[in-house]
């Protein structure tokens, strides 16, 4: 089991998640966050820190997709253990549907 990051955080990276995750397991997008499936210890402490509500268990359905993406670019995006400045328009983009089509594939810059 792992936690897994959703399309709700795309645009918006508000990147409190970093912070309180014990074993630094978080990965930077230019405009996303995953977390790598493999490192998550199910701690659960990042779910209720997300002010876009973006993170959830992979027992919840329908979220085989997203820990496809989260496993796949853990492996090429650098870690991020510090929050940073959310996205610009970070708010306009809280709760706007069917994002993914907004997800780039390029690496943020870790810190
Ligand atoms: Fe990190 Fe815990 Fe969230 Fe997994 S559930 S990403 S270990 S804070
Ligand atoms: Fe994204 Fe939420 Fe973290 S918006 S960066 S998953 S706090």
């Amino acid at each position: 089991m792992t936690y897994v990051v959703m399309d709700n955080c795309i645009k918006c990276k508000y990147t409190d998640c970093v912070e309180v995750c014990p074993v630094d397991c978080f990965y930077e997008g230019e405009n996303f966050l995953v977390i790598h499936p493999d490192e998550c210890i199910d701690c659960g402490v990042c779910e209720p820190e997300c002010p876009a509500e973006a993170i959830k268990p992979d027992t919840e359905p329908g979220l085989e997709g997203w820990l496809k993406i989260n496993a796949e670019y853990s492996e090429v995006w650098p870690n991020i253990t510090v929050k940073k400045e959310p996205m610009e328009e970070a708010k306009k983009w809280d709760g706007v549907s069917d994002k993914l089509q907004y997800l780039s594939k390029n690496p943020g810059e870790g810190d």
